[in-house]
């Protein structure tokens, strides 16, 4: 079982996919449902049917593990849920690389929301702003007075901030900022039903009128960061040596930190690895997307969310803050089976656990994909997963699939088309 527990599963992606799953239930302490709910899916027709609307069926999309990852000193294997070759196999092995160095140190905000409420028509708006606060306390406890989960669990409304916006189209107006502890959720209902209580109070309290109620996505106040350095020498290869792959890495972060066009891509790169953690662990992806490009772009101009440099020694340091608004409790965590079990394969103890693992995700994913495209470019990676799906795609067995994908390469024609001949072929002989 001590072997089990160190992330560092010798080629794990060549082992049979049972043995995947042995490995996988080992570590997570999985039982019956769980096993049953990564081969099926995790979740009911039924309960798709109250998940959303106008249901007529489930979709999947395959899990995987990403190995390697050493945060804090803590082993994990982070479960990724994503349809695009290589992400996973990029991540893991960028998460080798950290971890031969001692792997990654993260950190994280306490999980504060902020949700606003937009006010016009204001009798008196130089006034108003400090008006509201004058009354902070009593609008607090309006909010926490209503109980709740999270208030159960030590969370509620924390603080008031106001925003002044003078002359805007739609006249002036006050932007009220609720800061709201959610706890272990990411507390979207839990800040929105709060929002439209205090709504009425706010307009008594400043003779306005309330018109938007809802929580911001930008969600500042609950940032999680992740860092780690890789020595020069474990980058060198046949073609470079570590000092040039070094040096071309830091060129393309800086690439990213001043062109939003450059920026875009490298970010969503760091998001192949985020949104696949959350879309595992069951959370609204969307919403981490959405803070995350909004933080992105915090001084003005669209840039890159992570920062690569060489240290004095000659190594490279990478780190990434972005803002993660997650939940292990509550919303499609709670109802979707596979969510749970990929929590329990995290084995995160806590919300703010979740979002430091996730943060590492998204800098080993980028460290992987800058790598790659400063040094041999992605496509020979690409190329070799894709030509294996074709195979597979061709009607190739899973043992037949490197050989046919290898044949494709070497042909330097990874087509469907060939690849149905090979399968043919193969057939033919044996
Ligand atoms: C592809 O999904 C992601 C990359 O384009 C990211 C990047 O360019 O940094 C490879």
């Amino acid at each position: 079982m001590d072997e089990v527990k160190r992330s560092s599963i010798g080629r794990f992606y060549k082992k049979p996919l049972a043995e995947r799953q042995a490995i996988a239930q080992a570590w997570g302490q999985l039982n019956g449902d769980d096993l049953q709910a990564l081969s099926d899916s995790g979740l009911s027709l039924a309960q798709a049917d109250l998940m959303i609307e106008n249901v007529i069926g489930r979709y999947s999309l395959p899990i995987a593990l990403s190995t390697n990852f050493l945060i804090n000193g803590r082993d994990y294997l982070a479960p990724m849920v994503i349809e695009e070759p290589s992400v996973v196999a990029a991540c893991s092995y960028a998460a080798k690389l950290f971890r031969e160095a001692g792997g990654f140190t993260a950190s994280s905000d306490e999980s504060i929301m902020i949700g606003q409420i937009q006010l016009l028509d204001l009798p008196a708006f130089e006034s108003a702003g400090a008006l509201i606060l004058s009354r902070k306390e009593q609008i607090l406890r309006a909010v926490n007075e209503r109980g709740g989960s999270i208030a159960a669990r030590g969370g509620g409304a924390l603080d008031l901030e106001v925003r002044s916006f003078p002359g805007t189209l739609a006249g002036d107006m006050l932007v009220v900022h609720l800061l709201y502890d959610t706890r272990d959720a990411m507390g979207a209902n839990a800040i929105n039903s709060a929002l439209e209580a205090i709504a009425p109070l706010i307009e008594r309290i400043s003779g306005g009128r309330v018109n938007l109620r809802i929580l911001s996505n930008l969600s500042d106040r609950r940032l999680a960061r992740a860092s780690g350095s890789i020595p020069a020498q474990a980058l060198a290869s046949d073609r470079a040596t570590g000092e040039q792959v070094v040096d071309a890495i830091v060129e393309a972060a800086v690439f990213a930190e001043i062109d939003p066009y450059r920026a875009a891509t490298h970010n969503k790169g760091i998001m192949n690895g985020i949104d696949a953690v959350m879309l595992a662990t069951g959370n609204d992806w969307r919403a981490v997307e959405a803070g995350a490009h909004a933080y992105a772009a915090r001084d003005g101009q669209y840039r890159s969310l992570t920062r690569w440099r060489k240290d004095d020694a000659g190594n490279l340091q990478g780190a990434i803050e972005v803002p993660l608004a997650t939940g292990i409790v509550g919303g499609a965590t709670r109802v979707h089976q596979g969510a749970q079990v990929a929590l329990k394969l995290l084995g995160v103890e806590s919300v703010r656990e979740l979002a430091e693992v996730t943060a590492a995700v998204g800098l080993a994913q980028n460290f992987a994909a800058i790598r790659a495209l400063a040094t041999d470019g992605i496509q020979a990676g690409h190329m070799r997963l894709h030509a294996r799906q074709l195979a597979l795609a061709a009607g190739g067995s899973e043992a037949d699939a490197q050989l046919i994908a290898q044949q494709l390469i070497d042909e330097d024609c990874i087509r469907l088309e060939r690849a149905k001949e090979i399968v043919k072929e193969r057939k033919r002989e044996s």
